[in-house]
C-alpha cells in the first residue's frame, strides 16, 4: 500500500531551509552565468531544485519545446536521461548536461530499436509512435514521438486506422479509449504509476470525503477510472490552478504537490506518495557539480540522431493538446 501525506504551501520549503541552501544557490547562480547555462527541471523534481535551482521547469513537452527557444549554451537537464537526450536531439550544438548518468526510466529501459524493428516486420506498414520516455535509439526507430500532453493528437495526426504504440501499455490503452484508431501495444510500463491501483484510489475517496481525483495517463485504467481529470503533470497543473479545489489527490510522482502547493495555496494536497527513483538521483549538490565539471554530457551518434530528431521534431509539429 502507498504511504499517504498531506501538503499545504506553508510546509514547502520552510524559511530556515532556504536560507540553509543559499550558500549552494549562490554556487549555482554564479556557475550558471559563467557557463551561459539554464536549469531545465521536470515537474517531479524536489521543491529546492524546482523553486530555488530552475530556470524553466515543466512536462516532457516543455523541456523539449524550450530546447528551441533558450539562447542558453548550456543546459542542465535536472530530469531523466531521456529528456536530457530529447534536449540534444533539437538542439545538437548545444552542451547538454545530466547531473547523474543512472537517471534512467522503467519505460525507456523496457524497450530497444531491434524491438521496434521486430514489431514493424510483424505489423508492415503501420507507423510506430513512441513515447519521448524511450533512447534516442528507439525514436530513430519510430515514425513520430509523443508526450503525455499530446498522444491523443499525435495518433490522429498520422491519418491511418492503425498504429504501434510504444512503450507505455497504460498510456496506449487511455489513447485507445479516447480515438477510434486500433493502438497496438507494448507491455511497458512505469514503475511508479503501476503501483497504484483502483481499490485504494476509491478507499481514499470513501475515507477523504469530498475530494478532486486527478491522474497521469501512465496510471493502469482502473485508477484512470477513478480520476475527474487525466493529463499530463503540465495539464494536472493547470487543472488544480483552474478549479481551486478545497482538496485534490494527485496520483503521480509524489514531488508534484509539493511544487503545485506554492502556486495553490488554498488547496490541500492528499498525496499517496510513490517516488521516482530516477528523477530522485538528481540533487542541487550534483547540479552544482554537473555545472562546475561540464559531466555528463549527452552525445548521440549521428545516424541515430539524424532519425531521432526527425520523430521529435514531426512531434513538435503537433504541438500539445491538454
Ligand atoms: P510528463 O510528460 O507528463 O511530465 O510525464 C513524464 C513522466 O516521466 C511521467 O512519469
Ligand atoms: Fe520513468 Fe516513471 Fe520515473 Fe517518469 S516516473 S521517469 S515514467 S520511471
Amino acid at each position: 500500500m502507498t504511504t499517504i501525506q498531506i501538503t499545504r504551501a506553508h510546509d514547502v520549503l520552510p524559511q530556515e531551509e532556504t536560507a540553509a541552501l543559499q550558500p549552494l544557490i549562490d554556487e549555482i547562480n554564479a556557475l550558471k552565468r559563467e557557463r551561459n547555462a539554464i536549469v531545465a527541471a521536470h515537474n517531479y523534481m524536489t521543491p529546492d531544485i524546482y523553486h530555488l535551482a530552475a530556470d524553466i521547469t515543466g512536462d516532457s513537452l516543455a523541456l523539449a519545446d524550450l530546447a528551441l527557444e533558450t539562447e542558453a549554451d548550456v543546459i542542465v537537464l535536472a530530469g531523466v536521461h531521456f529528456m536530457a537526450e530529447t534536449a540534444k536531439l533539437i538542439n545538437p550544438e548545444k552542451m547538454v548536461l545530466i547531473p547523474d548518468l543512472e537517471a534512467g526510466c522503467s519505460l525507456a529501459d523496457g524497450i530497444t530499436g531491434a524491438d521496434v524493428r521486430r514489431l514493424k516486420e510483424l505489423h508492415p506498414g503501420v507507423p510506430v509512435v513512441s513515447y519521448v520516455n524511450t533512447s534516442a535509439e528507439v525514436k530513430a526507430e519510430s515514425d513520430i514521438t509523443c508526450t503525455s500532453g499530446n498522444a491523443v493528437a499525435v495518433v490522429e495526426s498520422l491519418g491511418v486506422d492503425r498504429v504501434i504504440f510504444t512503450p507505455d501499455q497504460y498510456l496506449g490503452m487511455w489513447v485507445a479509449s479516447k480515438t477510434d484508431i486500433e493502438v497496438i501495444l507494448w507491455e511497458g510500463s512505469c514503475m511508479v504509476h503501476e503501483r497504484f491501483t483502483g481499490d485504494e484510489i476509491s478507499d481514499y475517496k470513501r475515507d477523504m470525503g469530498d475530494v478532486a481525483v486527478i491522474a497521469h495517463p501512465e496510471c493502469p485504467p482502473d485508477v484512470l477510472a477513478e480520476a475527474d481529470y487525466v493529463g499530463s503533470t503540465y495539464g494536472m497543473i493547470n487543472w488544480v490552478k483552474t478549479n481551486e479545489p478545497d482538496q485534490v489527490m494527485m496520483i503521480t510522482e509524489c514531488s508534484m504537490a509539493d511544487n503545485v502547493a506554492s502556486v495553490t495555496p488554498e488547496t490541500s494536497f492528499i498525496r499517496p506518495c510513490n517516488l521516482c527513483p530516477h528523477m530522485k538521483r538528481i540533487t542541487l549538490d550534483n547540479i552544482r557539480d554537473s555545472l562546475a565539471t561540464l559531466t555528463h554530457q549527452v552525445e548521440i551518434p549521428d545516424d541515430i540522431a539524424d532519425r531521432a530528431r526527425r520523430a521529435v521534431t514531426r512531434m513538435l509539429e503537433v504541438g500539445r493538446q491538454d
